[in-house]
């Protein structure tokens, strides 16, 4: 197979938005206990935090953070996990099955992210609570003393407010799985009225509605609808929430499955501007896709089938190479999309089907999938370009022919560093790929780069015309791939190291770059 890709700075979908590299903790399995907390943990810092774990959390580097659910938090009470840890109950969450310790809490949550420097996103249970409980978490965390609900922050030790921005207005409220599951017009009116109440407290808060669970749900379309006819208004964001796996062994459907989240976020995007349009409004709502991962949900019997346990094991799933490329390719398309999904959060942080994985008073180390989500979130910066592509086929049962090569691209408007990501996603053949810089040496010449005076958006540089070298002249390219014989290689805590990126062979040519992308492969080639 064959793709070529030519970038031009001019065809741009917008800056990057960074928010889109978010992750989730929810008080299930050991996400939170044994995961990101274990007092008595070797590593543990004095708020029993493991702080192997808050490294790689570090290393990962998500902007955003989403807590403490997921299902969970639509059978949560809040109070139940602030004040002294001693006087804290021990309840039974009813949506895991799980015994719930209230050892860690809001404030602990808050002041953990806090420390490693990430953005939380709140989440209030309208399953089994509703608006008085949403406005007075919202008043403990965010008011300045002198009413009761702070000054039981301020003497639970916490005397600034934590100041939480986003708040989602519940969590898959449309699936019957869910505690308190609603129809569109129940949870449009609850969603409604908390966030009118929420808005009393602070009108510059960002809300999110609960959107679909997934693309294949009955009421989708439907539900963002009736939804956003109600809260347009007193909403800046409105949820998807997506999973992937291989079904009935179909990997080739598996490899595109970025083509569902494409579709998926096109079309609530085109709801949601429905909505606009009848209103005769300009506002824009946005996606917050904060629920996406791979997660083998035909190995889970669900929640009915689970004993009553703390902290299990809960969908621990082991990613291999395979599965690192479909995140890969899942984060390309986030990124397509930067203009219109505002936050988009990888499900989950730590164990529960996690980047990272941990033994309890054992090590910590990186899945498979750990890998694509630091190195695009560390590298991608700037501005999203639009590349215009021309790609040979996969045929998929799932989604027809999608191309073969999926691809994004970010240029730095101050240095001029480039970062292509790309996923060959064929099973079988190789990809070679050519990208042709020729509109970026006319309108990026040197910025940042040898004979560079500074200047940006110069043109007619070809050549180094002004004494300038043409783009790239000056530059140097890295490439770094996942990519193995063994599509299913995977790490352990035996062999963590088993599966990591590698220098790919990339090569600069000219204005050129080629490579060969083997099948089954993600890619961040870097011209810097
Ligand atoms: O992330 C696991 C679960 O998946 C979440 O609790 C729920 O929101 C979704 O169905």
């Amino acid at each position: 197979g064959a793709a070529s890709v030519r970038l031009d700075p001019a065809f741009t979908v917008g800056p990057l938005n960074r928010r889109i590299f978010g992750t989730f903790v929810e008080h299930m399995g050991r996400c939170v206990y044994t995961g990101i907390h274990e007092p008595g943990h070797p590593t543990a810092d004095e708020h029993g935090f493991r702080t192997d774990v808050a490294e790689l959390v570090s290393e990962l580097g998500p902007t955003i953070v989403r807590y403490p659910g997921g299902n969970f938090v639509s059978n949560y009470r809040w109070e139940d996990g602030v004040g002294p840890k001693e006087d804290r109950p021990t309840r039974l969450d009813l949506a895991w099955r799980s015994i719930e310790t209230n050892q860690v809490g809001t404030d602990d949550f808050l002041s953990w992210a806090s420390r490693l420097g990430i953005e939380p996103m709140l989440a209030v249970n309208l399953g089994t609570r509703g608006l008085t409980e949403a406005i007075e978490l919202l008043q403990y965390c965010n008011a300045e003393p002198g009413i009761e609900l702070s000054d039981r922050r301020v003497k639970n030790g916490h005397p600034d407010p934590h100041d939480v921005r986003v708040w989602c207005l519940g969590n898959e409220m449309d699936g019957p799985w869910q505690m308190g599951h609603k129809t569109a017009e129940e949870y449009a009116r609850l969603a409604e009225e908390t966030a009118r109440a929420m808005r009393r407290f602070d009108d510059s808060l960002e809300l999110v509605a609960c959107g679909s669970s997934n693309r294949s749900m009955p009421t989708f379309g439907t539900w963002e609808r009736v939804v956003l006819e109600r809260c347009f208004d007193f909403v800046d964001h409105i949820s998807a929430h997506a999973y992937y796996e291989p079904v009935d062994g179909d990997v080739d459907s598996f490899l595109a499955c970025a083509e569902d989240m494409d579709r998926f976020i096109r079309a609530v995007v085109a709801t949601a501007d429905h909505v606009a349009a009848v209103k005769g409004s300009d506002k824009r709502v946005s996606v917050s896709f904060d629920e996406w991962n791979v997660w083998f949900q035909a190995r889970f019997d669900g929640e009915s089938s689970l004993a009553v346990r703390e902290a299990p094991e809960l969908i621990e799933d082991v990613y291999s190479v395979t599965d690192a490329v479909v995140v890969g390719s899942l984060l390309i398309t986030l990124m397509q999309h930067t203009d219109r999904v505002s936050m988009a959060c990888q499900a989950q942080l730590v164990n529960v089907i996690a980047p990272i994985a941990t033994r309890p008073g054992g090590p910590a180390w990186r899945q498979a999938i750990f890998h694509p989500f630091a190195l695009t979130a560390r590298y991608a910066a700037g501005t999203v370009l639009r590349p215009a592509v021309v790609s040979d086929v996969v045929q998929t049962q799932a989604f027809g022919a999608v191309d073969q090569l999926l691809t994004t691209a970010t240029l730095d408007p101050d240095t001029g560093d480039l970062v292509v990501f790309a996923v060959n996603r064929s099973r079988t053949e190789d990809c070679a790929l050519t990208i042709d810089l020729d509109a970026l040496a006319h309108s990026v010449a040197s910025v940042g780069s040898t004979g560079s005076t500074g200047s940006t958006g110069s043109t007619g540089s070809v050549g180094g015309a002004g004494g300038r070298a043409a783009y790239p002249s000056g530059r140097r390219l890295e490439h770094l791939t996942l990519h193995d014989a063994d599509p299913n290689a995977h790490n352990t805590e035996a062999e963590p190291e088993r599966v990591v990126p590698r220098a790919g062979d990339a090569v600069l040519d000219g204005g050129t770059v080629r490579a060969v992308l083997p099948p089954i492969s993600w890619h961040c080639i870097r011209i810097t």
